[in-house]
């Protein structure tokens, strides 16, 4: 089947797919995105990462490039063309095309861009035995708050970490605490049991997985602190995992090299995951079951 992508209003192979050099995007990395996981033709969280789209965008001060309910069916539409029923949507808009300048264009014309493939999702062992992270410096700005295309710290940190055989980079203040990992929220179980994530402020992505994990977790009465944690407090956890759109719940088993509890993957974790699936609806893509 061929491969498409959505550029302004049109469907393109995908391999002659582009936008123009003087795109902002291109130029200022001037633009939001989102990634959407579709399991078994379902868009999870589907609600949340439009009104994300739509609170970056306002943030930044870019029109919407279509209705949000029209992005909605241009979205199935992508799918549908790409034979997609389990793999990733992304979505990304810029402020469009304009001669190079710092200053706004005086009048906007949104790029949007859309592909949609095919995953793996992550492998049966990451989930069976886990994953390790590292800890890097958190070197971004301070609006980490806006789901920006301006990833270039994140790029570092993912390759930093994956070249010391880590699946992912927690990235850290100077203040000794853990901001959250280059693509995921991040999360500690204290040794008596108490869920611990950052809480949402200009200095972490509030992730939609996140949020959905928060209100699944106080509806299953597990005790839960959004605040701050440090490097030295995830060395002492009892459990720990990210989370985020592709990866839903994958559990973290060593930081810097050293075992997160017993250095297997921890029941809360293992709960969340299934209870994340189980509220989109979905059986779990890498481990079947559900309903
Ligand atoms: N990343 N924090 C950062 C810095 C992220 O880039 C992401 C998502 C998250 C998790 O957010 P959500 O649960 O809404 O996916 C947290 C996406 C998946 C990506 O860039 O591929």
């Amino acid at each position: 089947m061929p491969r498409y992508a959505y550029v302004n209003g049109r469907y393109l192979p995908h391999a002659d797919a582009a936008v123009h050099i003087e795109d902002r995007g291109f130029q200022f990395a001037d633009g939001v995105y989102e990634v959407i996981a579709i399991v078994d033709g379902t868009f999870t969280d589907e609600e949340g990462h439009i009104t994300r789209l739509g609170r970056s965008l306002a943030e930044l001060r870019i029109p919407w490039p279509v209705k949000p309910g029209t992005l909605r069916i241009l979205m199935r539409e992508l799918a549908a063309k790409n034979g997609v029923r389990n793999g990733l949507l992304y979505v990304q808009v810029t402020r469009g095309v304009a001669p190079r300048d710092f200053r706004f264009p005086a009048d906007p014309a949104p790029t949007l861009v859309m592909t949609c493939r095919r995953t793996k999702w992550q492998p049966r062992a990451a989930l069976e035995k886990g994953v390790a992270v590292v800890t890097l410096p958190d070197i971004r700005w301070l609006r980490r708050d806006i789901k920006s295309v301006a990833l270039l710290a994140q790029v570092l940190g993912k390759q930093a970490a994956s070249e010391r055989g880590a699946f992912e980079g927690w990235m850290v203040d100077p203040d000794g605490t853990v901001t959250e990992g280059t693509s995921s929220n991040a999360w500690i179980v204290t040794g008596d049991g108490v869920l611990v994530t950052r809480p949402a402020s200009n200095l972490i992505l509030n992730g939609i997985t996140r949020q959905t994990l928060l209100r699944l977790a106080a509806a299953m009465q597990m005790r839960v602190e959004e605040r701050t944690f440090t490097v030295e407090e995830a060395y002492r956890a009892r459990e720990a995992f990210v989370s985020s759109a592709s990866a839903f719940v994958i559990p973290v088993v060593r930081i810097d090299g050293r075992p997160v509890g017993e250095g297997v993957p921890g029941p809360l974790g293992r709960r969340l995951r299934e209870a994340y699936l189980a509220d989109a609806g979905v059986a779990d893509p890498v481990l079947g079951g559900g309903r």
